[in-house]
């Protein structure tokens, strides 16, 4: 079999990735160039500071990327990139720097959904993973309930109506002061805390396996000003946690419904919140209870990479899915199957 290293670059949000995969799964090089600290000042990503930090930090990250993978000097053969979803800027600078280092060293260039990246984070760590399995890509800016039919082929069963859970976790987590991004926070705090102690709504959505967070997120701001009229103190690992419980309560009670119903016995999660320490041991609970292998990939490749980017364009190569450089960067670029909103 031929021997595949793909360049993954990944630029969507606010970090600035590459890494180097051999075949889709060996991940050779890492390079995260994480932007949270300038962020963290004014309590979110600022779309157009995050451009300019990528234009500063590309070259670097991709530099390093392939030092480490023993290619200096040397070029890879692909070069997969993320093109969407994402903030405009941001992408960009991925695209555009990708499109001209596969100019430059006359190489394949394969245009990247960045769901389908998250998606393949679980091929990196796991030799035995194939299709068909479900997965729900839960991140900042996503909430989605799929099946994986086939390497590139999905059927999306659910996703969010309103806000993502990331996004919920970050906005509770400004909310109470614990700054961002939230969900880490949160996930430390509730540690502390008391699942129990509030009870929050869970939120569905329309459709059967879709989802809705914008109730959970104003019934915990309820509770945090009438706390604050009445002059009762808050306990923000209780709160933190019950939060925390209400969300993982709906994203493992759709994932249930959903594997009862097509008879799935591979689940895998990705995204940033998969990295939650709650999520991941209520998945495991109640899917080993139906005989279902949980699939979880390290947090370091739930949250924003170049590897799982270089593996999704591995798979996307073998299928001879080449973008060539008319390729353009698609801020709200839907997933194969997926219909607009
Ligand atoms: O996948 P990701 O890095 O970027 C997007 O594609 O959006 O996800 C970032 C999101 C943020 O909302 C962050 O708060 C959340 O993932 N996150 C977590 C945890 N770590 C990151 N949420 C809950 N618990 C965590 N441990
Ligand atoms: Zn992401």
């Amino acid at each position: 079999m031929k021997e595949y290293l793909i360049l993954g670059i990944e630029s969507s949000c606010d970090e600035t990735a590459a890494s180097v995969v051999r075949n889709g799964r060996e991940v050779l090089s890492n390079v995260i160039s994480s932007q949270i600290d300038i962020h963290t000042l004014y309590g979110g990503v600022v779309p157009e500071i995050a451009s300019r930090k990528h234009i500063e930090r590309i070259n670097q990250v991709v530099d390093q990327a392939l030092k480490e993978a023993g290619l200096e000097g040397k070029k890879p053969d692909a070069v997969g990139v993320t093109c969407g979803p994402g903030l405009v800027g941001p992408l960009l600078i991925g695209v555009s720097f990708a499109k001209a280092y596969a100019y430059a060293q006359d190489l394949p260039l394969i245009g990247v959904n960045h769901i389908e990246g998250h998606v393949c984070a679980n091929y990196i760590e796991n030799p035995d993973l194939e299709p068909p399995f479900m997965c729900l890509v839960v991140s900042g800016g996503h909430t989605h309930l799929l099946r994986v039919k086939d390497y590139g082929v999905y059927e999306i069963l659910g996703r969010t109506m309103d806000d993502a859970a990331g996004e919920a976790f970050d906005k509770i987590a400004r909310v109470m002061g614990l700054g961002y991004p939230g969900g880490p926070k949160i996930d430390k705090a509730a540690k502390e805390g008391d699942p129990e102690a509030v009870e929050f709504p869970r939120g569905h959505g329309s459709d059967r396996y879709d989802f809705s967070f914008s109730g959970l997120k104003s019934a915990v701001l309820n509770y945090l000003n009438s706390c604050e009229m009445k002059g009762e103190s808050i306990v923000v690992p209780d709160v933190a946690a019950s939060f925390e419980k209400a969300v993982v309560d709906v994203l493992v009670e759709n994932s249930v419904k959903a594997v009862k119903e097509y008879g799935d016995r591979a689940f895998a999660i990705a995204g940033g919140v998969a990295s939650n320490s709650m999520l991941r041991s209520e998945m495991e609970k109640a899917l080993g209870e139906l005989n279902v292998k949980l699939y979880k990939p390290s947090p370091i490749l739930c949250t924003d990479n170049g590897a799982m980017i270089a593996s999704a364009a591995y798979y996307r190569l073998l299928k001879g899915e080449i973008s060539g450089l008319s390729l353009n960067a698609v801020p709200d670029l839907k997933l194969a199957g997926e219909m607009a909103p």
